[in-house]
């Protein structure tokens, strides 16, 4: 079902983000740049930038472990902007406690260092999963729990809900229904593909809980397009890099984790910030009883504040009007992709994930074909895009397991021992496999995206591409490892 936008959301709000385009993202049109990456990052408005220029150039603001004028400046601003990203996230600051890491992979790890994996206690993941989720798997290891991998079930990149309860399942023979959580093990996944853009249902976290396992809601993909109302689903744990959401700043991420969860964990270390109080000679220390103690070191404290300016702007412009505006964009590009064809009929584009607008947000991975079917090297793509002022993202997106299954990569090939040992590239593995690809282009939507752009990208391909062999475009690519 593809998700038609209104005339009248057509009519107002093209206008609306026609005008935020020019005035708050002139750097785009005023450079030539066609930005296709949303995904891998979001884009700074011009009014952000000026609001952070305006602040730390307007006052002076020290370290904030400290508690003289200019400390105390800081931890003010450091604590609203906490509670700032709790309202964004309708969250009870009595239930979730907001902790700021350096990005979502931070806050991937501060979980899986510290979560109780044990013996005969389970590492729940789909394979739809960014590495910084799938490398989780190393500590649950460690900790001798089982690695569970949820597989694709549906040709568009879906997982089913049957593969996800019985992979829950398997687990709670020891736990037991209604275990305490966290017993049964952690359950990571993404509220949104970073490769396909699927958004897979939030429902899975009550299932976990229901089984006793804690769970980590990656939403690094989803939340510049779409709300979590944590008043309704209650992850333990929520991951996001807010340079996603609205490009600036970079370098500041949140772990939002409810506090009963936060209990769960055991830091494997302490450092400057995070403890109470603690001996050197002696021996010992006391972890901080808040959230400070997940936060190691000086945060970026000129730069935390910049989260609640992208939260203001975002909601100055309205999720909902951000939604439609992508969700609509998506649509048209989806449905012109595929219209897309080469003189003797045959598609010049297959998309991977869902083709049209339901439960997705607005990233399209895909390959181009030629006129026979064969795919156009991906980095080929990269490089024709390039030339053109195009931004757009080759490879397999850090997420090896939709990547696998896209190209239909079998688990017995990848299991082979020689994969293990081999050296070179997983790309040289695969031209020893006869197999032609292992990486895909990506094209992802944002607040600045115009049907100009779709304009661009679409004629690009056409021109680049109809009725021509693959092995036209893949002359001089340099070999590189494409994960
Ligand atoms: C779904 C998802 N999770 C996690 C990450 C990791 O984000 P970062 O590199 O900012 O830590 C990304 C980055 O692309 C992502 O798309």
């Amino acid at each position: 079902m593809t998700t038609e936008l209104t005339p009248a959301q057509l009519g107002s709000d093209a206008g609306r983000f026609a005008r935020l385009r020019a005035d708050e993202y002139g750097y785009l049109d005023e450079h030539g740049h066609t930005y296709l990456d949303h995904t891998g990052a979001g884009l700074p408005s011009r009014s952000q930038l000026a609001a952070h220029a305006a602040r730390i150039s307007g006052d002076c603001f020290g370290n904030p472990h400290s508690d003289n004028p200019t400390s105390a400046a800081s931890t003010e601003l450091v604590e609203r902007t906490r509670a700032r990203v709790l309202r964004h996230l309708n969250a009870d600051p009595a239930e979730y406690a907001a902790i700021f890491t350096p990005n979502a992979t931070g806050a991937c790890r501060l979980v899986g260092e510290a979560f109780p994996f044990r013996r005969g206690s389970r590492f729940v993941l789909p394979l739809d999963n960014h590495n910084s989720v799938n490398g989780l798997r190393e500590f649950a290891r460690a900790g001798r729990a089982r690695v569970v991998h949820v597989p694709f079930t549906t040709p568009d990149l879906r997982i089913g809900d049957d593969a996800m309860a019985a992979a829950l399942a398997g687990g709670s023979a020891r736990a037991g229904r209604g275990a305490p959580l966290g017993r049964a093990g952690l359950l990571a996944y993404p509220a949104q593909s970073n490769f396909t853009g699927v958004r897979h249902p939030l429902e899975w976290i009550e299932a976990a809980h229901a089984h006793g396992y804690a769970v980590l809601l990656d939403a690094a993909a989803y939340l510049p397009t779409a709300a979590l109302d944590l008043s309704e689903v209650k992850p333990d744990f929520v991951t996001v890099s807010w340079y996603k959401v609205f490009g600036y700043p970079t370098g500041v991420g949140c772990l939002v984790a409810r506090r009963d969860a936060l209990e769960l964990l055991r830091r494997p270390w302490f450092s400057g910030g995070t403890i109470h109080v603690v001996s050197a000679q002696g021996g010992w220390h006391r972890m901080a009883e808040d959230e400070s103690a997940f936060e190691d070191g000086t945060l970026n404290f000129l730069a935390v504040p910049d989260v609640a300016t992208g939260l203001d702007h975002l909601d100055a412009i309205g999720l909902p009007a951000v939604s439609a505006h992508v969700t609509g964009l998506t649509g048209r590009l989806l449905d012109a992709l595929r219209d897309l064809r080469h003189s003797n009929g045959a598609p010049l584009v297959r998309v991977y994930g869902p083709e049209d607008t339901d439960r997705r947000g607005g990233t399209i991975a895909l390959n181009i074909l030629d006129p026979d079917g064969h795919v156009v090297d991906e980095r080929a793509v990269g490089r024709d895009s390039s030339a053109r002022g195009i931004s757009l993202r080759t490879g397999c997106f850090c997420n090896p397991g939709a990547g696998e299954e896209a190209f239909a990569i079998s688990r017995r090939l990848l299991r082979g021992r020689r994969i293990g040992r081999m050296s070179g590239t997983l790309d040289d593995y695969l031209t020893r496999l006869g197999l032609p690809s292992g990486g895909a282009v990506r094209v992802s939507l944002g607040v600045p995206s115009s049907p100009e752009d779709l304009a661009v990208l679409l004629g690009f391909v056409e021109d680049t591409y109809r009725d021509r062999p693959a092995s036209a475009a893949a002359v001089r690519l340099n070999p590189r490892l494409r994960c």
